[in-house]
């Protein structure tokens, strides 16, 4: 039995209905041919629905609807079929496709200073990944030679990729079930604000789940590493800054590295260009990847500093991909693009338009228990009663399916959240839309 812990199933009832309700025989018919050529899994396949296009906030279905995007696998930050990336990719496939090892090539080394000269002062090194949990990987290999210890503290119900080493950092059982040992040291703990109540008190401040951090800390006396999403961005939890002031005080005076997942959130979505610049802190490792590729090409990276400059005998990340000069040039495009454009400052005004709108749509309706947010990644969390915070579950999943009735996706985490994060380009009038058919979505149910 699947679980929804995070994103909608991919089996379920409503899904079904779904499709028989909306889907023409062309679209049966190719969501067929998926199913018996792709291996069938968890939160995949079979797939939803067939698209034809996507382009700027908008997906287009091969029956020719169209959805506002909010969900995108965190790679539309700049939209979809960005003309200035699109022109900058086929550019560099006209002048240099490919680099194989050994080479490197300009827009390579161009696209790594950019990020250096973007990135958080003490981040000056770079390495490129084909995805983010491969950077996530180089990033544990690095901390293991670096710290000489193996220890890693991890949050529990985070995500940070579907390798089997990635699976054993991540906190959420529907990724590693059956399938056996995984690695060793792993010492999960609970993520800052989200269970509220798991201590003694029903109002913990989130300092609470730093100091239990510590106690980890003290006892084990032998991590390496603490490894968390800066801002988590499935049911968009955001920590206080003294939390993470706190967390940082404790890697320093420990000598544990600070890793930083920002895979989904970096490049803009929180309306710095990195979340860390929001609580004044600086990792050791920042992990970024997703829309760093322009929403185009597969790109992640590990940044860190020349302290962490020792690897030179071993390959952390020996990838056939890594100095992509198409990657590269789709990364650096979308870098410029967002500066060009002052995406951040319009994320920043967009964020206190969707803070009303949402705010304003909790106080409608007690089905909403919570809603949370930073720059364009908001949560509105369904719950049975505000009192208990019980999950309304079912309630969130015929939400989402109304809401593409109506022409806007999103994704559902932790089975009662409607998580959105809309292209960085959206506008006031659109974001206005979406907020009407949740509305609508909300009533009709
Ligand atoms: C927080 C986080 N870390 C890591 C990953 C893994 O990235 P990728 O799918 O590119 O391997 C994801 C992907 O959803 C993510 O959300």
């Amino acid at each position: 039995m699947a679980s929804n812990t995070e994103g909608d199933i991919n089996i379920s009832r409503y899904r079904t209905n779904w499709c028989n309700d909306h889907l023409s025989d062309i679209s049966k018919t190719l969501l067929s041919k998926d199913e018996s050529v792709f291996i069938h899994q968890s939160l995949s396949t079979p797939c939803l629905n067939v698209l034809e296009d996507c382009d700027g906030i908008f997906l287009k279905d091969v029956e020719g609807r169209t959805y506002m995007d909010f969900h995108g696998n965190n790679v539309h930050q700049i939209g979809y079929k960005n003309k200035y990336v699109i022109d900058k990719i086929k550019e560099q496939l006209d002048e240099l496709p490919f680099s194989p090892r050994r080479y490197t090539n300009r827009k390579s080394i161009e696209c790594a200073q950019k990020l250096i000269d973007i990135s958080p002062p003490n981040l000056n090194r770079v390495l490129f990944a084909p995805s983010g949990a491969v950077a996530i990987s180089t990033a544990l290999k690095l901390a293991r030679i670096a710290t000489n210890k193996h220890k890693i503290i991890v949050n529990w119900d985070s995500f940070h990729g579907a390798t089997m080493d990635t699976i054993s950092v991540g906190g959420e059982s529907l990724f590693r079930k059956d399938l056996g040992p995984l690695m060793s040291g792993v010492f999960h703990v609970p993520p800052a604000t989200s269970y509220r109540g798991i201590f003694t008190k029903e109002n913990d401040d989130d300092l609470a789940y730093a100091n239990y951090i510590e106690y980890v800390v003290e006892k084990e006396q032998d991590i390496g590493a603490i490894l968390i999403e800066t801002v988590r961005n499935t049911d968009v939890q955001i920590p206080s800054k003294a939390y993470w002031k706190k967390l940082r005080k404790i890697c320093d005076k420990h000598d544990i590295l600070l890793i930083l997942d920002e895979i989904p959130i970096c490049l803009g979505r929180t309306g710095h260009f990195f979340a860390c610049e929001h609580f004044d802190i600086q990792p050791d490792i920042l992990v970024i990847g997703k829309g760093l590729g322009g929403g185009v090409f597969p790109m992640a990276a590990m940044l860190t500093n020349e302290k962490l400059n020792i690897a030179q005998t071993t390959s952390l990340g020996h990838y056939t991909h890594e100095k992509s000069p198409i990657g590269a040039a789709a990364a650096l495009a979308t870098i410029e693009y967002i500066e060009g454009e002052n995406l951040l400052y319009q994320v920043n005004e967009m964020s206190l338009y969707m803070h009303q709108q949402l705010h304003d749509l909790k106080n409608e309706f007690d089905l909403i228990g919570d809603v949370r947010g930073i720059g364009l990644l908001w949560a509105i969390e369904l719950v049975e009663d505000r009192n208990t915070k019980s999950k309304a579950s079912t309630q969130a999943e015929r939400v989402m399916y109304k809401c593409l009735e109506m022409g806007l996706s999103f994704k559902v985490s932790q089975s009662n959240v409607l998580t959105l994060s809309p292209p960085l380009i959206i506008n006031k009038a659109q974001l206005l839309t979406a907020v009407q058919i949740i509305r609508n979505a909300i009533k009709s149910i």
